[in-house]
């Protein structure tokens, strides 16, 4: 069940728009800042909310991959492994962070402190490869930076 919290913030989102469907991510995204993903009975409930089919809105959470569909550490780390970063040097700093975090891709360490996932591009192509931890934007990166950003997160 929606909180009221929620209701009342995805009910602000649609007084901006004709029609109910068309805050879909953002209710999502709503309830994810709440619960820290969204899992099938929240988007049960969310379609409930907004008039369209749980199938309709799992489609729209499936294509946009900023919402969690299972749970995930405190911290997610999202590497970008579109064309810039792929050339100037994803693969090694994917494998650093996997060395340094114990995990692969996809996965949360043993102590909930951070996902690990790859997104496509970050808009700072002209500064790869990049890494996004909690929407901060780290550029320019050498594999061995990865220690000192990500102490930054506790
Ligand atoms: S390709 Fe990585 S930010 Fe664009």
């Amino acid at each position: 069940m929606l909180s009221p919290e929620e209701r009342k913030e995805i009910e602000a989102e649609l007084a901006h728009y004709p029609r109910k469907a068309a805050v879909s991510i953002d209710a999502m995204r709503i309830v994810q800042k709440h619960r820290g993903w969204v899992s099938d009975e929240n988007i049960r409930d969310i379609a409930e909310f907004l008039d369209v089919s749980p199938d309709e809105l799992d489609g729209v959470a499936t294509f946009y991959n900023l919402i969690y569909r299972k749970p995930v550490g405190r911290h997610v780390i999202l590497v970008c492994n579109s064309v810039s970063c792929w050339i100037l040097g994803y693969e090694r700093l994917r494998q650093r962070l996997s060395q340094h975090l114990g995990i692969q891709l996809g996965d949360t360490t043993a102590d909930g402190r951070f996902t690990l996932l790859p997104i496509v591009c970050l808009g700072a192509c002209d500064h790869a490869p990049v890494l996004m931890v909690d929407g901060d934007l780290h550029r320019d990166l050498a594999p061995e930076s990865v220690e000192r950003i990500l102490e930054n997160y506790r």
